[in-house]
């Protein structure tokens, strides 16, 4: 079948393609259009051939009941029955917009829509092509997400066609949608009513209108011993096809976390997919990193999270690791959403971040010019299990010079280079927690114990390394005693390495007992 893509500006609605489109709904045909919240497969809700041909097209189980979409209020009246009373109210604040209601069915709704329920849901969407469209079908449009099963829903046209190209009649291409994150349902036929599906109305929202309503047990807890009573949140969802893993913690432990699996995966040559926002994308530098939003607005991060899952689709990786959001307001939907895509997959960042006693290294000599970013250097080259910061600072610079000639041309020979090197003062601001802070000289570990309250991550490189071959002072000797320099830290360094990696592998196997 060809599919049709007709462009459509909301602001300036084309008559003749709404006519078209409206014309294939009532013949019982498929046509995607544009929602507030996320693209639509339409179809006449009132024809049981269309239902049908709606599951096949979407590959969903016929037992998955569609949304009904109107126009105007009046029309709910014929497809519902046993209304409550606070719909009124509820439809004053939120339509049209992204709730949908479920009510006891009426005769007129077929079970094919309704997947053999007798409730059916109902929506008004706020977006100007849908209305339009939904009129010219004659009022009842039913339309579930329009991706094929099982993918994330559809918030650009684009993505409609990669899912559904071939099988439905008609796109109606309205740009990107607003929302992206599908309605709220909220089931009005329990008292007090129930969500569903959390969505861009919020729980809060709702009670401010009608008072307490309850949110899903299945919704709120991981454990999925208790079935949804959407139908189709109890699919697999919105799942990209590498697998997801939601990191959690607080925001700095989650990007640190995020780091050295990242770091950890592409050493293993296996890169994997980074979710991280405006404000954190800096801070990655392995993996294909994603940004789907704004931290300031999560609006943005709900806008931007299925065609986030949808690009990594495109990328050649099995992993993809997702910062979290806050679950308030429209994060609650947003994390709803991100745990399907999950499979309920948490990793807390603190678990990988205690594993890293230090995370950075700092080689300390006298005047920060030869051996100390020598050493950093070298270490910098060593296949290490873990990311760290690698810097070198000296105990007297009185200002900041490039590295030692000879130095810098002992490097050049082993394809190493300090040409970026300015030489630093060591100060308090060195002193961390998380800082492994050694030495070439005896002398200097004295001089920072004392001046600094013997903090006890201070060591001469020999020490750490249980190697005590001097190493050697080249200054103001020719460039073969910076050779011979070179060759004791380059072993030392190596021996390093080796500890290095073994203090991660041993807290991991610690941590695994
Ligand atoms: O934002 C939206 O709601 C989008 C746009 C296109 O309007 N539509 C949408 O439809 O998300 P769909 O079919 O992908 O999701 C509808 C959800 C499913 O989880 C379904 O099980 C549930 O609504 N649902 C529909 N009728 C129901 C009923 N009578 N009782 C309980 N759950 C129902
Ligand atoms: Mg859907």
């Amino acid at each position: 079948m060809e599919t049709k893509i007709r462009k459509i500006d909301k602001n300036q609605i084309d008559e003749n393609i709404i006519n078209e489109a409206g014309e294939l709904l009532k013949q019982g045909g498929l046509v995607a259009f544009p929602t507030e919240t996320v693209y639509g497969l339409g179809a006449d809700a009132l024809q049981e051939e269309a239902a049908r041909r709606t599951y096949e097209a979407k590959g969903r189980p016929s037992d998955n009941p569609l949304i009904i979409h109107i126009a105007d209020y009046e029309d709910l009246r014929e497809i519902a029955v046993n209304i409550p009373p606070e719909t009124d109210m509820l439809a004053a604040h939120f339509w049209p917009g992204p709730l949908t209601m479920i009510f006891e069915k009426s005769e007129a709704v077929p079970y094919e829509t309704t997947g053999g329920l007798d409730t059916v849901a109902v929506r008004m969407p706020e977006d100007p092509v849908a209305q339009a469209l939904i009129r010219a079908a004659g009022g009842f449009v039913s339309a579930p997400s329009a991706n094929t099963s099982g993918r994330p829903s559809p918030t650009e046209a684009e993505h409609v066609l990669e899912d559904l190209g071939g099988k439905i009649d008609m796109i109606l291409d309205g740009g990107a949608v607003d929302i992206g994150l599908e309605s709220t349902i909220l089931d009005m036929t329990v008292i007090p009513p129930m969500i569903l599906r959390p969505g861009a109305i919020t729980m809060d929202m709702i009670e401010e209108v009608i008072g307490p309503v309850r949110m899903d047990e299945s919704l709120i807890s991981a454990d999925s011993a208790q079935a949804p009573k959407a139908p189709g949140m109890k699919y697999r969802h919105y799942a990209p096809n590498a697998e997801l893993i939601i990191v959690e913690g607080d925001l700095r432990e989650e990007i640190l976390a995020i780091r050295q699996l990242a770091f950890e995966a592409d050493r293993k040559g296996h890169p994997v997919g980074i979710i991280a926002t405006s404000e954190t994308l800096p801070f990655y530098k392995y993996g294909v990193v994603k940004n789907v939003g704004t931290r300031e607005n999560e609006k943005t991060i709900a806008r931007g999270l299925y065609r986030v899952l949808r690009e990594f689709d495109e990328e050649n990786i099995d992993t993809i690791y997702s910062e979290s959001f806050a679950g308030q307001g429209i994060g609650e939907a947003i994390m709803n959403r991100l745990e399907k895509a999950a499979g309920h997959l948490h990793i807390p960042a603190a678990d990988v971040v205690k594993l890293q006693k230090y995370r950075r290294i700092t080689f300390v000599s006298g005047t920060d010019s030869a051996r100390g970013p020598m050493a950093a250097e070298l270490l910098r080259h060593c296949d290490l299990a873990q990311e760290y910061v690698i810097n070198s600072r000296g105990m007297v610079v009185l200002f900041p010079e490039p590295a030692n000639q000879k130095a810098e041309a002992i490097m050049k020979s082993a394809q190493m280079t300090l040409e970026d090197h300015s030489s630093l003062q060591f100060d308090e601001e060195d002193i961390q927690e998380d800082a492994l802070i050694l030495t070439i000289e005896e002398s200097q570990k004295e001089k920072i114990l004392s001046e600094y309250g013997h903090p006890d991550h201070v060591f001469t490189l020999n020490e750490y390394t249980e190697d005590d071959t001097e190493i050697p002072d080249p200054y103001g000797k020719p460039l073969t005693a910076y050779g011979e320099c070179f060759e004791v830290l380059n072993r030392l360094i190596k021996k390093l390495a080796v500890k290095l990696n073994s203090l991660t592998e041993e807290e991991k196997w610690q941590e695994e007992q």
